[in-house]
């Protein structure tokens, strides 16, 4: 039985990912229906994934036939939005970060659940291949205790007239909020939930009010240590969005794998427990082994995943309570950096 999907923000990732990507990949999901304020973008969009329901009205789509709504509007639209869908009935996938605030994500998630609906954040990037073959690796043991991790998000992202995320009361912060909680969520899957964080911010290139440099680093309850990087101002080219685990027995390093197509490189070294001491530390990197594995749809499978949740009742791995945390550490994160101190998270 597929589930029916409204969308609401047709634009951007919407159009660019998720809805081509449920359209043809999806096996649990039908989008019927799609609401955007912008009456061109909705057709545009509608026409090209032949869906034929499309509207400028929110209460019109909550009024149609869907059982579920992905919503894809900017940051300051989430709250006032999923609250209205959860209000008729409707389970919820929302884009990421969930919400302006701690507060209304977690008003938001306990509406939800007092009227036993299903409501999900959009961390697609947990569905990667490469990514559920690290977690599958730390959990096996085959890098001995993890100890370190680096997840790093950039792109150019110059000043662009109207763009919501250059504007604070609309997207809630910069590449920290933006890219940053993508890489937080990863880290914090691979080496557990933050317990400490500090962190630098700072708009040192372009002359928006929200930060375009973010450097955070994460003390995770297994003990390893994190390092998140976002930046607004670095060339795209130039951009590997490096993704590094290291344990006591190996190591994980990934190229590209952070980010929206489900593909990029990996290599892994692990060794045998007790690898004794080397006084001369011979590296040889040829060591690692690259490791290929076909890309999936990370759109397509995080929508049938919160299909799968609704249907069957198999809670998937970005349910609200991983957009909870990850809320709280970016906060924290930004509070950290205001403060210049540690913060400590519950
Ligand atoms: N997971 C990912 O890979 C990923 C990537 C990019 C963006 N996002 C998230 O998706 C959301 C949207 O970002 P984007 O880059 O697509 O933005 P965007 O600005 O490119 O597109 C947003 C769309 O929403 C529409 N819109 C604006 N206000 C609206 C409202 N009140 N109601 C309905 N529609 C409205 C706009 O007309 C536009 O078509 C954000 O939360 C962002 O963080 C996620």
């Amino acid at each position: 039985m597929k589930v029916k999907w409204g969308v609401i923000g047709a634009g951007g990732i919407a159009r660019r990912r998720t809805i081509p990507e449920v359209v043809k990949y999806a096996r649990q999901s039908d989008i019927v229906s799609l609401m955007d304020v912008d009456a061109a973008a909705v057709k545009e969009t509608g026409e090209s994934a032949g869906i034929s329901h499309v509207t400028t009205s929110i209460d019109e789509l909550l009024k149609g036939g869907c059982e579920a709504v992905y919503i894809a509007s900017p940051v300051s639209a989430h709250f006032e939005q999923g609250m209205a869908a959860l209000q008729t009935g409707k389970h919820v996938l929302v884009e990421k970060p969930m919400a302006m605030t701690l507060e209304e994500a977690e008003k938001m998630a306990d509406f939800a659940e007092s009227k036993g609906l299903r409501l999900g954040i959009a961390f697609m990037m947990r569905y990667s291949v490469y990514h559920q073959a690290i977690k599958e690796l730390i959990e096996r043991g085959d890098l001995g205790e993890p100890v370190s991790g680096r997840a790093q998000l950039t792109c150019w992202f110059p000043p662009i007239p109207g763009a919501w995320r250059q504007v604070k009361s609309l997207g809630g912060g910069g590449a920290l909020s933006d890219m940053g909680c993508h890489c937080i969520d990863l880290l914090e899957w691979f080496l557990g939930e933050t317990q400490e964080v500090t962190a630098f911010t700072g708009t040192l290139t372009h002359d928006y009010e929200v930060e375009d440099a973010s450097t955070v680093l994460l003390r995770c309850s297994s003990g390893a240590q994190g390092m998140v990087d976002n930046f607004f101002n670095v060339p795209d080219q130039a951009s590997r969005n490096v993704l590094e685990i290291y344990g006591t027995q190996g190591a994980v390093l990934c190229r590209r794998t952070i980010g929206q197509d489900g593909g990029g490189e990996m290599e892994v070294f692990s060794q045998e427990a007790g690898g004794g001491y080397d006084a001369s530390q011979v590296r040889a990197m040829d060591e690692y082994k690259k490791v290929e594995l076909d890309p999936v749809s990370l759109y397509a499978q995080e929508v049938d995943a919160m299909s799968q949740w609704i249907v069957e009742g198999k809670k998937p791995l970005i349910s609200y309570d991983v957009g909870i945390r990850n809320i709280k550490v970016v906060e924290a994160a930004y509070q950290a950096a205001e403060e210049k101190r540690v913060i400590s998270i519950d």
